[in-house]
């Protein structure tokens, strides 16, 4: 591996133990994936900072490099915590908060940006063409196919190592020659019928190269974002190039295959019936946009309260402050809202027969780690059958 002069003093320890051991592991990870060399990044997402998920071992790794002098070097984020950051939600249990405070203390202390966020292209969108280090499935598919910027699917660990070096390892996505579109997709109109997210379920599993999908006009861009999310959430895709959207000169194409893919070819995607006494609506995987946000309050204001069921809202924590009008009318109709946090990441304070949910990340991974019955419904679906209308 080709390292300069700046590259090797921090190998060597002159920036200080965390920025040595970092180094370290962006030389390990990026000799076993064929690097070269190493390449400067514009931003880190670092994801995989829930207590819920990481743990005692997570917390002391964290704590160590921040102890040991690791400092971001570059913009820095980071994923959603394991706790509500608005004090709010009457669903998301906080009772791992002690833990939690310790980790935010720690990556605080790095210098990153707490945004508690698996949206942060909210806070800064990638310009096309610029190299990041992100973990967070379905921020790299987003950062990489509708920006056009460089990143790998990176695991928090290494998103933290580019961080405190400001260099990731030159290889897989970080080149032009591994951007290429492989198989092109069309959907056929009878799509329409059926839950957006199941076409990015479908292109998960079946999928293996990467797609160039045709003609998504028309599709808003909260549905591409869902589409994206469920295709890294059911298969490895970390990038989808889409026609007119994804940037010029961000990939290449090389077309080999065709599929066209119909409704019926994703009705065993669409989840199991959502009945009983106890269903959860959720809307924010990822999180809301301000469009979404917006579209729920009108939603919420035409069909009531929810009242045959919970209907929770994951957003990122900065939106208490930014969209608080908002936030605060959802939650006077009976929304329930959780910042910085999502069902995934954290722990749920009862128990819900089902979930009724728009996206297909979520359908995903609340299936397994909580062992839920999931189904897929359109935002609006969803908050209508919660009301009494
Ligand atoms: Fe974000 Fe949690 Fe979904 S981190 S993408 S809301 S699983």
């Amino acid at each position: 591996m080709y390292l300069t002069r700046e590259q090797e003093k921090m190998l060597r320890g002159e920036y200080g133990w965390s920025t040595a051991k970092a180094m370290e592991i962006i030389i390990k990870v990026g000799e076993a994936l064929g690097a070269e060399e190493l390449v400067s990044i514009a931003h880190a997402h670092v994801s995989g900072i829930s207590y819920s998920t990481i743990g005692k071992y997570g917390l002391e790794f964290i704590r160590d490099v921040a102890l040991g002098g690791g400092r971001a070097r570059v913009f820095t984020t980071v994923n959603p915590g394991c706790i509500d950051y608005s004090g709010f939600s009457k669903i998301i249990d906080n009772s791992l908060l002690e833990y939690q405070k310790l980790i935010d203390k720690s990556l605080g202390e790095m210098g990153f940006k707490l945004v508690y966020t698996c949206i942060p292209y909210f806070y800064r969108p990638p310009i096309p063409g610029e190299h990041l280090a992100w973990g967070e499935s379905s921020a790299v598919i987003f950062a990489n196919s509708i920006y056009g910027g460089f990143t790998n699917r990176e695991g928090g660990p290494v998103a933290l190592a580019a961080s405190l070096t400001g260099f990731t390892y030159k290889a897989g996505l970080h080149l032009l020659e591994n951007r290429v579109g492989r198989v092109e997709i069309k959907l056929h109109a009878s799509v329409s019928l059926i839950p957006i997210s199941t076409v990015g379920l479908w292109i998960g599993e079946k999928i293996k190269t990467t797609p160039y999908i045709r003609d998504l006009r028309g599709v808003p861009l909260e549905d591409v974002k869902n589409i994206l999310a469920s295709a890294a959430a059911s298969g490895n895709h970390a990038l989808v190039i889409i026609e007119g959207l994804t940037p010029r000169g961000t990939f290449k194409l090389e077309l080999t295959d065709k599929v066209e893919i119909e409704a019926k070819m994703l009705e065993d995607y669409v989840g199991e019936e959502c009945s009983g006494s106890s269903i959860l609506g959720y809307l924010g995987c990822p999180h809301t946009s301000p469009r979404e946000l917006l579209l729920v309050t009108r939603l919420v204001r035409k069909y009531g309260k929810p009242v045959k069921g919970k209907l929770l809202v994951t957003i990122p924590a900065e939106y208490v402050r930014i969209y608080r009008d908002l936030v605060l009318e959802l939650r006077a109709r009976g929304v329930d809202i959780a910042a910085g946090t999502c069902p995934v990441v954290s722990r749920f304070k009862e128990k819900f027969d089902c979930v009724l949910t728009n996206s297909g990340k979520a359908l995903f991974y609340l299936k397994r780690i909580h062992g839920m019955r999931v189904k897929l419904a359109g935002v609006e679906e969803i908050v209508k059958k919660l009301s009494n209308l």
